[in-house]
């Protein structure tokens, strides 16, 4: 089933075509990182998702709802970590408003926001002002706030940026445990080394438009990549090496150690087919470079212009 729905969505400010036609599926339990430059229209996309900017043309369903139509409906279902400022007030105020909104009160209110708290860590600090929270605690409130109706959706822009690699790492968790739980999780960010590991699919975006959607294995295996192994191995000279099928470049270390690039997607390369098929070479000692994922990101986003 698909939690979330975009059709055709478009949306200009004035001369500034912020999206452009997109349109995404988000399918229940997943978490899908949402991905772009800075620019390119993911906070757009989420506050059209939340009808605090309306489109020009275009849908989104949630829950199968249209959010033009029946806002108040889904919004209960939906629990959103905003890319923007917290209120001037107490931590725990805000966590009280959101619950008696939602239709909590007493002992039902003051338990769900202890709950909340537990879970993303912010009992020393939560009654403090939030003037005074550093950006990883203002971070937890607005999650804990997220989750005060237990919602089956979470939408949250940036989450983590500006947070140190250790809270990206707990939120990166939190994310995982709530998914676990059968949430889907629907988030964005500019880095996609940060997130790339903890989602189902990214979807990216450059300049108002989808680029490119799936898993990153799909996406890594549809784009061109230059791929680099390190090798050492007998029986066979640099010269034939350079001959072999996708080899681009052929360098030999001092320490004997070679360096083979390749481009072509991110598959079994074909040199490595042809080596271990030869009886006169012997592969001792074989592994991939780290693929350098921004590097990747870049083209992505590159190759659309
Ligand atoms: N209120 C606004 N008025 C004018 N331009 C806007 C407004 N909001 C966003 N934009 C423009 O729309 C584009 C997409 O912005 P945004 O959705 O915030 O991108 P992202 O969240 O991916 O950084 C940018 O070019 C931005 O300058
Ligand atoms: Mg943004």
């Amino acid at each position: 089933m698909s939690v979330i729905e975009v059709s055709n969505l478009s949306k200009s400010f004035g001369s500034v075509q912020a999206l452009d036609n997109i349109s995404f599926d988000v399918k229940e339990g997943s978490i899908i990182g949402f991905l772009g430059p800075n620019g390119s229209g993911k906070t757009t996309t989420i506050k059209i998702m939340m009808q605090l900017l309306h489109q020009d043309s275009g849908t989104v369903k949630i829950f199968g709802d249209d959010v033009s139509k029946n806002l108040q409906e889904i919004k209960s279902k939906i629990g959103i970590i905003p890319d923007a400022d917290l209120p001037k007030v107490k931590g725990h105020t805000i966590l009280k408003h959101t619950g008696r909104y939602a239709g909590l009160q007493g002992q039902a209110l003051d338990k769900r926001i202890q709950e909340t708290i537990s879970i993303v860590g912010g009992k020393s600090f939560y009654k403090r002002k939030t003037q005074t929270f550093s950006k990883g605690q203002r971070q937890r409130i607005k999650i804990a706030n997220a989750l005060m109706t237990d919602p089956p959706l979470i939408i949250a822009d940036e989450p983590t940026a500006g947070l140190d690699p250790v809270s990206r790492r707990q939120f990166l968790k939190l994310v995982e445990n709530l998914s676990a739980e059968g949430k889907t999780i629907f988030f964005s960010n500019h880095v996609i080394s940060e997130i790339e590991k903890s989602c189902d699919e990214l979807i990216i975006l450059s300049e108002g438009k989808i680029v490119s959607q799936g898993t990153i294995k799909s996406i890594l295996s549809s784009i061109p990549i230059t791929n680099t192994y390190n090798l050492y191995l007998e029986g066979i000279g640099e010269d034939d090496l350079k001959e072999l099928p996708g080899v681009e470049t052929v360098e030999k270390l001092k320490n004997e150690q070679i360096i083979i690039k390749t481009s072509g997607g991110a598959n079994t390369p074909e040199f490595l087919k042809v080596l271990v098929n030869n009886p006169d070479v012997k592969i001792t000692s074989f592994s991939k470079g780290q693929l350098d994922l921004e590097n990747i990101f870049l083209k992505v986003v590159e190759n659309e212009k």
